[in-house]
């Protein structure tokens, strides 16, 4: 809920561009995005390759075999996640970008309204989002991350890590709930996007759902 509230402030402040969000899995934090595209007539991005992060792969804690192609014998969540958002009735609302997170932000030039980072915990990939990602939030827009623990005790560090970057960037914490952080891109950042007229503007390649 947390969420769906700071995708629905973010729309109203940047006038309805597009949210954004890395790392899918299943379909179920893009469920709570797309409620709030919905009452905003807006879009989600949903971003992630559906092969499962390190810790989603066999023999890890978070491994699923019920999620395993058993023609490939790889992790594939991408039917799953068209079932929860058919389900859903949120076919329109929300369009499936299969593929690696950062290489999908290289080729990505509109601004969002929020990105949400939620994709591979590992020091790699979660500084790659960060430096792909936190560029493309549209002045006003937010950055929502989760599974931040500032206490080591509680969980792993990179993505306490890059909140720590989102800060010392320039960007303002908003809320805080649970291991949830939202933080605010400045106004005045010069690096900042310019939010669109239209939200239905993303070039990017995407296939629909
Ligand atoms: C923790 S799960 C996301 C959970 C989801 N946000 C939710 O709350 O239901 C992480 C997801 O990130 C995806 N992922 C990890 N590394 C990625 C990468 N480099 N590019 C695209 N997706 C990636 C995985 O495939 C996995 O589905």
């Amino acid at each position: 809920m947390a969420l769906y509230r700071a995708a629905g402030g973010a729309l109203v402040a940047t006038g309805g561009a597009p949210l954004v969000e890395i790392g899918s899995w299943c379909g179920r934090s893009t469920l709570y995005l797309a409620a709030a595209a919905v009452e905003h007539d807006a879009v989600v991005f949903a971003v992630d390759h559906h092969h499962g992060s390190e810790e989603q792969q066999p023999g890890w804690e978070w491994h699923d075999p019920t999620l395993v192609d058993p023609a490939t014998g790889v992790v594939d969540t991408l039917p799953s996640f068209r079932h929860t958002v058919r389900q859903a009735g949120l076919e329109a609302t929300v369009v499936a970008v299969v593929g690696d997170s950062a290489t999908v932000a290289r080729h990505w030039s509109t601004p969002c309204a929020l990105v949400f980072v939620d994709g591979g915990h590992g020091s790699t990939p979660a500084h790659a989002d960060y430096e792909g990602w936190a560029p493309q939030v549209a002045s006003g827009g937010l950055l929502a991350i989760h599974d931040v623990f500032p206490d080591p005790a509680d969980g792993g560090r990179p993505p306490y890590e890059i909140y720590l970057r989102a800060l010392s960037d320039g960007f303002a914490d908003v809320s805080a709930t649970g291991c949830l952080r939202v933080l605010r891109r400045s106004t005045n950042s010069p690096d900042a996007g310019e939010a669109p007229e239209s939200a239905s503007a993303a070039s990017t390649t995407a296939a629909a759902l």
